[in-house]
């Protein structure tokens, strides 16, 4: 197994990351005013809402884990993780409003709530570097998921204007950055070992995995029964619609084990094609809303111009 240090290796695989851009994104205020505002279907809106419930105090967390080491890191990174921070700033922001929409629509999420309240202060006196690595992996996670709903049209089908540009706009974010948190790791653990970074990485996914995956699961299954499901019957469906066909989880499963490569870096994947579409599917979401209509907007790619799964 080849553990030569990434960071020895990392400077010929840099150029193909994207700048990082703070876009000055306000949601609409007519985002998930709906109770079920994806195709009306109680268990796929349960996802996403599972997800914004926990947004706010999750992405606040993250800030505070890379804000120690902005002043630690050399640039071009610093001015990375200023624009990090700016982005998942703005991110919290905008599902605080959402969050307040979930809320108008007849949910508790304070369940939700004391969840992540719980996750994050678990790590309330952990070290700089026990925090950073919490965020390297969850950022991995939020950024597979982004991918996945940039990539697959039906995740964000039948959904209103307004919620698909919250959704899309969050998404290509979380993309753009999502090498951020793993390149700060990586200059704050340059003086371990080979084996000992990949033994500390693979143990902290393997941790935030579980975390991440019965939390959101419980997350949905508690607005399920909000929604008068049963909790066996909203076990059994949210894990079908997250594993069975076209599901978030069965399609970000290879992406998620492609961390415990040992020479892994988030850009080993190149999705600057999948960041192009999405700018361009938020670009025709504007035009449209500023009076443009379909006939006034350049076509969409054909088909053979589209990212592969
Ligand atoms: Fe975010
Ligand atoms: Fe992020």
């Amino acid at each position: 197994m080849d553990l030569q240090p990434i960071s020895a290796a990392r400077p010929a695989a840099l150029p193909i990351k994207p700048d990082i851009f703070s876009r000055s994104f306000r949601a609409a205020p007519s985002a998930s005013r709906e109770r079920h505002w994806v195709r009306q279907d109680p268990f796929a809106t349960a996802f996403f809402n599972a997800l914004s419930a926990v947004f706010p105090h999750g992405e606040t967390f993250m800030i505070r884990s890379l804000a120690p080491w902005v002043d630690r890191v050399p640039e071009p990174l610093k001015s990375e993780v200023q624009a990090f921070i700016a982005q998942e700033a703005a991110h919290s922001r905008e599902h605080v409003a959402m969050n307040k929409g979930l809320i108008d629509a007849g949910y508790d999420i304070a369940p939700l709530d004391r969840k992540i309240r719980a996750f994050v202060s678990f790590f309330q006196d952990a070290s700089d570097t026990v925090k950073l690595s919490a965020t390297m992996c969850i950022e991995h996670f939020t950024a597979i998921i982004a991918a996945e709903i940039l990539k697959n049209p039906h995740h964000l089908e039948g959904v209103d204007d307004a919620n698909r540009e919250l959704w899309l706009w969050h998404a290509v974010e979380e993309v753009e950055h999502k090498g951020v948190a793993f390149d700060v790791w990586n200059y704050a653990t340059r003086d371990w070992s080979a084996l000992r970074r990949y033994a500390w990485r693979s143990f902290f996914m393997l941790a935030v995995t579980t975390s991440f995956f019965i939390n959101r699961t419980l997350g949905q299954i508690e607005l399920l029964r909000q929604d008068g499901v049963g909790f066996w019957k909203s076990a059994r469906c949210v894990l079908r619609s997250g594993f069975g066909k076209n599901g978030i989880g069965r399609n970000v499963l290879r992406p998620w084990a492609s961390f415990f490569r040992p020479r892994f870096h988030p850009w080993d994947h190149d999705d600057r094609l999948l960041l192009a579409q999405g700018e361009a599917s938020l670009a025709r979401i504007s035009a449209e809303r500023a009076g443009y209509g379909a006939r006034d907007l350049p076509a969409p790619l054909p088909a053979k111009y589209s990212v592969a799964a």
